[in-house]
């Protein structure tokens, strides 16, 4: 017998078992496999902590060479998928481009039917991890017109992506070395966040048996949304505005405005539903922005003197102390981004390519886990009572 309660938005009702990563909203902490993500963000790169989320261990040196030589073996992704991409408007939001390329993998790569699913899934979060930078940088270059790059597999993770990205065939290029660092801390940043609406997502289709790559493009196209991890361009957004609007000395009027709850405007990058206290992971953000800003010399980019401004005067407001809002993850990594040169536009793709490592971690637990039960929520039936005309 099941009692059926009524949860709108899951705020009290957990969607399964998972030993993946923790969030202590209350003390805002967050670590993965129980490794504090301070922790991993000074003495990891991005790929060694995927392998720890997919893997529930941290990977020695010899594991984490071949786990890094695996995703090196499968960066291309088939020519056919560029002439896929060619088929999309040039101002095509590159989330929208994402979600027709990923789940179109599932065309060009058929899983091996003499796999189990398990393997199939695991061999998938390989594939996926190592052509998602390929599959973003492409659909950049694409919107500027530029030719498509091929990776480059001597380089980092992160320092591929800034390659297949920004290199020209006309000129050298080497990724900023401070850019690279910046943005592998992005990435381990925004691995993973335990039952989120994307991981949420990606579970359930896979508690249905969906293709991994379906699963993927399923969670990218959750994560579009700007309540989710369409934050970051939205946060950003929000300060260019202010700053038009006369930048600090526009602070007072737009706090007034979300306070008064105007036209519903809230504070983009401020509060979570499960952080009451600083997201851990703003904090780091925060102090790479102070060290990358200084260090490629745009220190005196006027939106971060903005956002620490704003902050300063929301966290001593009433309104924003009486109800827990802090900065989130979303507050400084449009700031950031947009100082390794990223395009607005592409800040959730990144966070797509990050969060590709938790999607898999997570799906594939769910997968092993020897429970394998079709996720299928109940409602609270509010309709009319069974009729005729
Ligand atoms: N600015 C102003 N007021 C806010 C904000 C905000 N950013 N967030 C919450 N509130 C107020 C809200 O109006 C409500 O007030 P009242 O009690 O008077 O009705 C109270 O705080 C509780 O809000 P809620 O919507 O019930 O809280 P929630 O846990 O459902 O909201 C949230 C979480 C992230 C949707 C919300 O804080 C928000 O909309 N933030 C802005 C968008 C944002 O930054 N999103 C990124 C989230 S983190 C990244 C990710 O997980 O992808």
């Amino acid at each position: 017998e099941h009692v059926l309660t009524y949860d709108p938005g899951f705020q009290s009702t957990a969607s399964c078992e998972s030993a993946v990563s923790y969030v202590d909203g209350e003390a805002g902490e967050l670590t993965y496999r129980g490794y504090p993500i301070e922790y991993l963000a000074e003495h990891c790169d991005f790929l060694k902590t995927a392998q720890l989320l997919l893997k529930g261990e941290m990977p020695d040196e010899r594991e984490a060479a071949e786990f890094r030589d695996l995703v090196k073996h499968h960066t291309l992704v088939h020519q056919q998928v560029s002439f896929l991409l060619n088929g999309f408007r040039r101002d095509a939001h590159p989330m929208s481009i994402l979600v027709g390329l990923i789940g179109a993998l599932a065309a060009f790569y058929p899983l091996d039917p003499d796999m189990s699913e398990q393997d199939q899934h695991r061999l998938a979060a390989i594939m996926m991890l190592a052509k998602m930078p390929t599959l973003i940088a492409m659909s950049y270059r694409y919107s500027v017109g530029w030719p498509i790059n091929f990776p480059d597999n001597s380089l980092s993770y992160a320092a591929n992506f800034l390659h297949m990205m920004f290199a020209l065939p006309v000129e050298h290029y080497e990724p900023p070395k401070a850019a690279v660092k910046a943005l592998d801390k992005i990435l381990i940043l925004h691995a993973e966040h335990e039952q989120n609406a994307s991981t949420s997502t990606v579970r359930l289709c896979a508690s249905a048996g969906a293709n991994p790559y379906h699963c993927v493009a399923a969670g990218v196209a959750c994560l579009s949304g700007p309540r989710h991890g369409g934050a970051n361009e939205s946060a950003l957004r929000m300060l260019m505005d202010l700053q038009k609007a006369g930048g600090i000395k526009a602070i007072p009027e737009l706090i007034r405005r979300v306070k008064a709850k105007e036209d519903g405007v809230r504070l983009i990058g401020f509060g979570h539903r499960v952080y009451k206290n600083y997201d851990p992971r703003a904090k780091i953000l925060r102090g790479i922005c102070h060290e990358l800003l200084d260090e490629v010399g745009v220190g005196k980019d006027p939106l971060f003197a903005l956002a620490l401004e704003l902050e300063r005067i929301a966290l001593e407001d009433d309104y924003f102390v009486e109800r827990h809002l802090y900065p989130n993850v979303d507050f400084y990594s449009g700031i950031l981004q947009r100082a390794i040169g990223i395009p607005t536009p592409l800040f959730t793709a990144i966070f797509a390519m990050a969060r590709t490592a938790g999607w898999f971690a997570q799906k594939n637990e769910f997968l092993e886990s020897g429970d394998i039960r079709l996720a299928r929520p109940r409602q609270v039936y509010v309709g009319e009572p069974r009729r005729t005309l």
